[in-house]
C-alpha cells in the first residue's frame, strides 16, 4: 500500500480549511486526500482526479466512509480548468500535484512498470491511451530512444542501452520487461552496474515518462492550475524526478514576479501585471530521514508550496 509522502508538511502548508473546496490532481490510493478530507470536514468539497482508473478504485475504498462531497475524476491534472468548468466549480481553496507514480501501480506485475516482474511492455497510466511501452520501443530511432534514456533517466549509459534495445527490437527480442532488462545488463559492463539501485532503474523511469508525457506541457499547465486557485488559496506540488522539479519552479516564480503572464491568457486567469503567487518555500522541502527509512520510495521527493496573492 502506497504510503503518503511527507503528509504532515502537505496538510500544514494546505491548511485545508473546513467546509473550503480542495483538489488532489493525483490522487492515488488517497492517503493525502483522506487527511484532506478529514480537515475539510462533512461541508467540504473533494476533487479527486486520476490518470489511472484502478487507483481511482482504490481511492474510493479508502475515501467512501468519509462524510464530504467527493467528486472522483478520470482525467489529467494539466486539465484543472476545464475539470472545474465541468463540475461548475469557479475556483477552489487547495491544489495537491504529487507526481509520478505509486507504490500499488509499481506493484501490480501486469502493468510493466517494475523490473523486477517479467510482463508485457505496457507502462501506461491511462489505459485508456494507445500507445504503449511497447508501441514506444517499436516506433522510436537509437538517437531519440538515447536522448529518452539520457534526459528523463539521467542514464550515462544511454546510447550502449539503446543499441541494445534496438539490437534486440531487430532480433524480435523486445517484448517484455524481461527483455529491457536484458538489453541494459547487456548494454553495461558488469563492473560499472550498480548495486545500490537495480542498474535497469533509469531506463524503466525514463521510458515510462515517454510513454505517459509526464512532462509535456508541464510547467504552462501548472501555471493555468494556480488560476484555479482563489486568492489566499494554497498549491503544493511533489515532484520525484529534476526536470518536474524544474517545471514547478520556474513556474511558480514566473507567477510570483511583476510582470505580465502571457502563458495564462488562455486560462482562468486573465493576463497578469502583478504578482499572482507568493512563493512560500523558496528552497524546496525534502523528507526527513527518518522518513526516508520508513518510505525510501520518498527519497527523491521536492515539495514547494505557493499561495494565490493576485
Ligand atoms: C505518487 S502517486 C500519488 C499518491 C497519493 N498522493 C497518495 O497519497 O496515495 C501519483 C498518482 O498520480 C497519478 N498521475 C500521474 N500523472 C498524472 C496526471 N498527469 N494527471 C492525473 N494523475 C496523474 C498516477 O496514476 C498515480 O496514481
Amino acid at each position: 500500500m502506497h504510503k503518503p509522502v511527507m503528509l504532515d508538511e502537505v496538510i500544514q502548508l494546505l491548511s485545508p480549511p473546513p467546509g473550503g473546496v480542495a483538489v488532489d490532481g493525483t490522487v492515488g490510493a488517497g492517503g493525502h486526500a483522506r487527511t484532506l478530507a478529514e480537515r475539510l470536514g462533512p461541508t467540504g468539497t473533494l476533487i479527486a482526479i486520476d490518470r489511472d482508473t484502478s487507483m481511482l478504485d482504490l481511492a474510493y475504498q479508502t475515501l467512501r466512509d468519509l462524510p464530504i462531497t467527493l467528486h472522483m475524476v478520470h482525467g489529467d491534472y494539466r486539465d484543472l480548468p476545464a475539470i472545474l468548468d465541468e463540475l461548475g466549480i469557479p475556483q477552489v481553496d487547495t491544489i495537491l500535484i504529487d507526481m509520478g507514480v505509486c507504490s500499488d501501480q509499481l506493484d501490480d506485475p501486469e502493468r510493466g512498470l517494475a523490473f523486477r516482474y517479467d510482463a508485457p511492455l505496457d507502462m501506461r497510466l491511462d489505459r485508456s491511451q494507445s500507445e504503449t511501452a511497447a508501441h514506444l520501443l517499436r516506433r522510436v530511432s537509437v538517437g531519440e530512444l538515447a536522448r529518452i534514456l539520457r534526459d528523463y533517466g539521467g542514464e550515462r549509459w544511454a546510447n550502449p542501452i539503446a543499441k541494445a534495445i534496438i539490437r534486440r527490437r531487430e532480433a524480435g527480442r523486445m517484448n517484455t520487461t524481461g527483455d529491457l532488462v536484458a538489453a541494459v545488463l547487456e548494454a553495461i559492463p558488469r563492473k560499472y552496474q550498480e548495486k545500490r539501485i537495480h542498474p535497469a532503474t533509469r531506463t524503466f523511469q525514463a521510458i515510462r515518462i515517454a510513454v505517459n508525457r509526464e512532462l509535456d506541457r508541464l510547467q504552462e499547465s501548472l501555471q493555468a492550475i494556480c488560476g484555479c486557485l482563489r486568492i489566499g488559496g494554497r498549491i503544493v506540488a511533489i515532484a520525484y524526478h529534476s526536470l518536474e522539479d524544474r517545471a514547478v519552479k520556474h513556474a511558480f516564480r514566473e507567477l510570483s514576479v511583476r510582470q505580465p503572464v502571457h502563458a495564462l491568457a488562455t486560462s482562468k486567469m486573465p493576463t497578469a501585471t502583478r504578482p499572482v503567487l507568493e512563493v512560500l518555500t523558496p528552497k524546496p522541502l525534502e523528507p526527513s530521514d527518518e522518513e526516508i527509512c520508513q518510505n525510501p520510495r520518498a527519497r527523491s521527493a521536492k515539495l514547494r508550496a505557493a499561495q494565490r496573492i493576485g
